[in-house]
């Protein structure tokens, strides 16, 4: 038993939709809190006015009864409002009437840091935006729904995941994180920084060592880097400890079976060892500049600027909130491997005899 999730999805597209196979029935959902996830993605200092825009909020087709999942696959969707500018532009089908609106006109100049040169060549798109319409970050959107629904799950096993911000711009604090913010903007540039994700509550014993695709610590990593601009990712003290002596890098036992410190970050052998899961994401400067990078003209091959398109100055915050979901889909999936069950008694059943046989 394990938990599967699709997306699929344009950034200007009609909208955004999930599919989650795997979960238990009788989780209790609410709309009201999946929205308020859905809401902080889209706030911080630095983003573009698109997230005035958007509203998210989230519609399920499927798989939920009177706010209980009926442990069938559920279906989410979240529309993108500023598709009603794009409805030539990002047509599904090929519109009849003349192009007009956002979209309209073909993007031949490639961003360095995006999708668009690589995606294009790869793909044999005419138009970057074949390319750049999915690699956009937009769909992380309907990826917080589906992490507020591990969350939703997770909960019920008093196991709490929070994302934070912990640099922007190699900045700590936020008056100065938002001013290195206002600097980047008035020169028409770009920021990328640091989060963090802590996950308490988890048992000891989520993940395994036997293979590389079950190690928690290697999905952990493989679900951060899965976000578009992570670049690098650490787990507990990561490179720090690189650097350490052992006696100052590992967590010794108290007879309790707790630890002194946390400096694997609770995982140890690529399992949950009792102690707060930590796990860190560094992101890149956006790639779309307002003061666009050297490029090519991929219509006449002569040298040209990138394209320049609305976008955020930084995005840090947001991703402090989708790197979140993404913790706790992954342990929220590992949940799932290791209790089982059809309902969610069922799965706090096991967890519960679980924790009576290892005296946790
Ligand atoms: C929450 C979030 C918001 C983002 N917003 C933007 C943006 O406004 N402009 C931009 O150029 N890139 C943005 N990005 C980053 C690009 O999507 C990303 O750099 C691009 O898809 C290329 O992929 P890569 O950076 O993983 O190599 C954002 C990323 C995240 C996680």
């Amino acid at each position: 038993m394990t938990l599967g999730l699709v997306t699929a999805g344009e950034s200007h597209g009609p909208a955004l939709v999930a599919i989650l196979t795997g979960l238990p029935a009788g989780l209790a959902l609410d709309k009201v809190t999946i929205d308020a996830d859905l809401r902080r993605r889209q706030q911080g200092y630095g983003r573009s006015p698109r997230q005035q825009l958007e509203t998210d909020e989230v519609e399920v087709l499927a798989g939920l009864r009177h706010g209980r999942t009926l442990g069938t696959p559920l279906a989410l969707v979240v529309r993108n409002r500023d598709h009603a500018n794009w409805v030539w532009g990002m047509s599904p089908w090929p519109p009849e009437d003349e192009p007009s609106g956002k979209g309209s006109k073909r993007v031949t100049l490639p961003r360095p840091g995006h999708a668009d040169l690589a995606g294009t060549l790869k793909f044999g798109h005419e138009d970057v935006r074949d390319a750049l319409e999915r690699a956009s970050a937009r769909h992380t959107a309907v990826a917080v729904a589906a992490g507020s629904v591990a969350k939703a799950l997770l909960a019920g096993l008093g196991i709490e995941v929070a994302g934070r911000v912990v640099e922007i711009g190699g900045e700590t604090g936020e008056e100065a994180q938002r001013a290195a913010m206002d600097a980047a903007k008035a020169d028409r540039d770009t920021l990328g920084g640091v989060v963090e994700v802590v996950a308490g509550g988890c048992p000891p014993g989520l993940g395994t060592y036997a293979t590389k695709e079950e190690r928690l610590d290697a999905r952990l990593g493989a679900a951060l880097l899965g976000i578009q601009a992570v670049k690098g990712v650490e787990v507990g003290d990561g490179f720090a400890s690189a650097r350490r002596r052992g006696s100052e890098a590992h967590d010794e036992i108290d007879p309790g079976l707790t630890r002194r410190t946390n400096r694997a970050g609770g995982l140890e052998a690529g399992m949950t060892n009792g102690e707060p899961v930590v796990v860190r994401a560094a992101m890149k400067p956006l790639p779309t500049l307002m003061r666009p990078l050297d490029s090519v003209d991929l219509s006449t091959g002569e040298a040209a600027q990138a394209l320049v398109e609305r976008s955020d100055v930084a995005a840090v915050e947001a991703l402090a909130v989708v790197a979140e979901a993404a913790v706790a889909w992954e342990l929220a999936r590992a949940v799932r491997e290791k209790f089982g069950g059809d309902s969610l008694a069922d799965v706090l059943a096991a967890h519960r005899a679980y924790l009576e046989r290892i005296r946790w």
